[in-house]
């Protein structure tokens, strides 16, 4: 059921969720200071209760309602970061409720860049408690479509159109002088050290750790496989039938059929889980996917793509 702004701000207001757009994927909204609301958001997931949510606010001088230490390298990151797709990991004021943050000591805070959701924060006066608007594991959802697809036509969504970013924001953990990577984004570890004059601290750049990171995450229903090289992908096209591959890179081809993403990771993230969903629904037996180059600008969108191909 599409709503628009004003019904959204009234329904979020009466501790109901809604679905918004965001400039990475749909989010599921409810008010953060609202511990029933949040319920709402777990049990229409069915998302474990031990994987904390994001809180959407409208701008960065909201921080300090939330985080009880808003370091200078943290405001350093919010001013050239937001709004934008970067999550802010800091330490949580008491108030903040525990079924938010899962018993974590810290909070997670980001501001939108979505235009809509900005007027919704806005307008509304309203901090949002958002994970993506999908059933938990399944595909994110970069449009109003892919949300009813996941959560069923009764839930309430707030249309924006199709994501710009498309995928989840990167995620850090920020102290004093020191912070940590837990989830990669489009907005890389460079970018963030180049603005900072900081690098990540520790392994977390090859590894990041955060909780709820479930390796079985983002994925297709259709079993989908992930390879390195043209050539292991075309063998395995050749004794399966039904495969539709997944490239991008358009020097390469497949002898299967298959879609070619563009060369630039921007503009691949893009139509990444837009791509995802139409070969989920396609009549394929199998994805395959060619992991794209091992370089820095892509380490999100082969995050996911790992996620997408975990079985176990
Ligand atoms: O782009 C995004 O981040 C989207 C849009 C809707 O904003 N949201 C999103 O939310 O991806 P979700 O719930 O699917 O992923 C949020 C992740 C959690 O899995 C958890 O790992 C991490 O954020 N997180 C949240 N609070 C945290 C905390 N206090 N400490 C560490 N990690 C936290
Ligand atoms: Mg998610």
């Amino acid at each position: 059921m599409r709503i628009n702004l004003d019904e959204s701000i009234t329904r979020l207001k009466a501790g109901d969720v809604v679905a918004i757009p965001t400039e990475t994927v749909y989010g599921l909204a409810a008010d953060a200071r609202n511990e029933n609301a949040l319920k709402k958001i777990f049990a229409t997931k069915e998302r474990p209760a031990s994987n904390p949510l994001i809180v959407h606010i409208a701008s960065a001088d909201k921080v300090t309602d939330w985080a009880s230490e808003y370091s200078a390298l943290a405001q350093i990151l919010a001013k050239a970061f937001w709004p934008g797709p970067l999550t802010l990991v800091l330490p949580a004021k008491e108030h903040v409720s525990n079924i938010l943050r899962a018993n974590e000591p810290t909070v997670a805070l980001r501001v939108p860049a979505h235009p809509i959701t900005q007027q919704l924060l806005q307008q509304g006066q309203l901090a949002v408690a958002a994970p993506s608007a999908n059933k938990y594991t399944q595909l994110s959802p970069t449009t109003p479509e892919h949300v009813e697809q996941s959560l069923g036509e009764g839930v309430a969504v707030l249309d924006g159109g199709a994501c710009q970013v498309g995928i989840e924001s990167t995620i850090i953990s920020v102290a004093d002088n020191t912070w940590q990577l837990l989830r990669h984004g489009m907005i890389t570890p460079a970018a963030i050290e180049e603005i900072c004059g900081i690098a990540a601290s520790d392994e977390t750049k090859e590894k990041p750790k955060a909780p709820g990171q479930h390796l079985l995450h983002y994925s297709p229903r259709t079993a989908t496989y992930l390879f390195d090289d043209i050539q292991t992908l075309n063998a395995f096209a050749e004794s399966h039938q039904h495969c539709h591959a997944l490239l991008f890179n358009q020097a390469q081809a497949a002898t299967c059929d298959y879609t070619a993403l563009p060369a630039d990771a921007d503009k691949a993230a893009t139509a990444l889980y837009q791509t995802l969903h139409d070969m989920d629904a396609s009549e394929a037996e199998h994805l395959l996917i060619l992991s794209p180059p091992n370089t820095p600008a892509w380490l999100a969108i082969i995050d996911r793509i790992q996620r997408a191909a975990h079985r176990t």
